[in-house]
């Protein structure tokens, strides 16, 4: 907490210099289309205020206030940059439409300086949608559904036979074990062991810098986190090297490393594979275990859904029993009320809250103007909780999206346009798994417990239950 002040602090103070003089230049031009809003205190801006409603249990709060007196687009300045808001769906649809000539990722620079130059993050252009292409298409392959689909199910049976009647679960921790070793395994193969045990621990040290003060010396949180880097990078290298060596580089490449490996685009060198499996990791571990946990939480407190979601898993695991087949993955991907309570899950908790870009050029859009050298914050929360998409918006209600549209720019758990989550598919597929298990073989009562909503989206007390596991179907 400490540390996230400092680095507010340190970015708001140089970038206020910047935004004063740019203000008023963009001011006397552009008078009558910037958004209304207000810039708030000279260095410090509106991000006091932004920081204590994303704490609270209401975050939109901040924007609620805001759309109410500007509108749904305003402009304000937050995390050390003056910034046009977005609570528009169509206008942030746009915005996540447009190529980089007009607005490229904008992330803390203490995040760009961990993930470097060549990160899928942060690239722009030809080579982002080449990687992001080969990548997503990957993701979506049959081939990596199925074996996805066994691994889950092996480490799910693992985690699960560990668990004790008389002892409680942590449900976000058990989670988020699971789906590394899903996420590891898809994008190098590696098993777990030895190794993957060293991989997550270094991980978990280079997470830490995520949110730290852009400082790189000895004795930093962002020194030790460019080290634990380094360290996971040559583990993949390793990998990498021996696949280049070895005569078995598979044509069905088995994890992303073989689908950068096999593609025949100089640029995509050892290094830049080797930086972006880390990178890579960053938004897949933790948002599909916060899914899955959230899922839990909203089943908890709602017994209906609760019950209608075991019966209808229990009911195709039975079938399968009968014809004495596995399940596979489109048996998961095909249970609607499944799917519906996973949808509502991404649409209540807001896993990623919005996404943020900075405008290359001055950009008008549905009458307002997006300054050049401006961030642009699509606030996906504010769209997803907003009364006149949905009814009664806070209340967990899979029964709505029955005869709903999932495909529609008012629902972006996953963004959207060019750098659309290419995760998607597999999140959902790790969640249906994961939840498939889990109600077919236990019943639990969950303990009380709180979601927080920043920095990250996770459970307060890390979803403690307690299970007892059911008799055969
Ligand atoms: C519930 C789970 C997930 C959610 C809610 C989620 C959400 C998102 C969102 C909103 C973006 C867009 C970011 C932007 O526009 O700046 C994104 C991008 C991305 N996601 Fe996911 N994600 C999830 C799971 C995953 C998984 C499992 C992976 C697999 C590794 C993944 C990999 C990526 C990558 C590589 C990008 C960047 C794409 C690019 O910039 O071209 N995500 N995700």
């Amino acid at each position: 907490m400490d540390t996230m002040w400092l680095v507010l602090g340190t970015s708001i103070f140089f970038s206020t210099i910047i935004l004063y003089t740019k203000r008023f230049r963009l001011r006397s031009s552009h008078r009558s289309t910037l958004p209304l809003g207000s810039l708030g205190w000279p260095l410090i801006g509106e991000t006091i205020e932004f920081v204590s409603c994303a704490y609270s249990d209401r975050p939109e709060s901040f924007m609620d206030k805001r759309r109410r007196i500007y509108g749904k687009v305003f402009k304000s300045h937050i995390f050390g940059s003056p910034t046009i808001v977005s609570t528009d769906a169509e206008v942030s649809k746009f915005v996540l439409q447009s190529d980089a000539k007009a607005f490229v990722p904008s992330y803390p620079k203490s995040l760009t300086e961990l993930m470097g130059k060549s990160s899928i993050l942060l690239i722009n252009g030809s080579l982002q949608r080449r990687i992001h292409g080969l990548i997503g298409a990957f993701f979506k392959s049959p081939h990596l559904k199925a074996q996805i689909t066994r691994d889950m199910q092996k480490y799910v049976q693992e985690s699960m036979a560990n668990w004790k009647d008389d002892h409680p679960i942590y449900i976000q921790d058990e989670a988020k074990n699971i789906a590394f070793q899903v996420l590891v395994k898809a994008l190098i193969s590696l098993d777990p062991g030895e190794e993957m045990e060293l991989l997550k621990k270094q991980f978990q040290e280079f997470i830490s810098g995520l949110m730290s003060l852009p400082i790189n010396i000895p004795g930093t949180t962002l020194y030790g986190s460019l080290q634990a880097k380094k360290k996971m990078v040559s583990i993949v290298k390793n990998i990498i090297q021996a696949r280049r060596q070895s005569v078995l580089i598979s044509t069905v490449p088995k994890d992303v490393v073989d689908v950068l490996l096999n593609d025949s685009s100089e640029q995509l060198t050892d290094d830049l594979i080797a930086d972006n499996m880390i990178d890579m990791m960053i938004p897949g571990e933790d948002s599909v275990p916060v899914l899955m946990t959230l899922a839990i939480k909203y089943l908890s407190d709602c017994p209906t859904a609760l019950q209608q979601l075991t019966d209808e898993n229990l009911k195709l695991k039975t079938l399968k029993a009968q014809l004495g087949q596995p399940l596979c993955w489109s048996d998961y991907l095909s249970l609607p009320f499944t799917q519906n309570v996973i949808t509502e899950t991404l649409r209540i908790g807001n896993i990623i809250i919005g996404v943020m870009r900075k405008a290359m050029k001055d950009v008008e859009i549905k009458g307002y103007l997006i300054p050049k050298g401006w961030c642009f914050f699509a606030y996906f929360r504010s769209v997803h909780l907003d009364e006149n998409h949905y009814d009664w918006p806070y209340k967990f209600n899979p029964w709505r999206w029955q005869d709903k549209d999932t495909s529609t720019c008012n629902f972006t758990p996953f963004g959207g346009g060019q750098r659309l989550c290419p995760g998607l598919d597999l999140a959902r597929l790790e969640a249906s798994i994961f939840l498939h298990h889990f109600v077919t073989q236990f019943s639990w009562v969950a303990e009380e417990d709180t979601v927080v909503n920043f920095p990250t989206v996770r459970m307060k007390r890390r979803m403690p239950i307690w299970v007892k596991r059911r008799g055969n179907p």
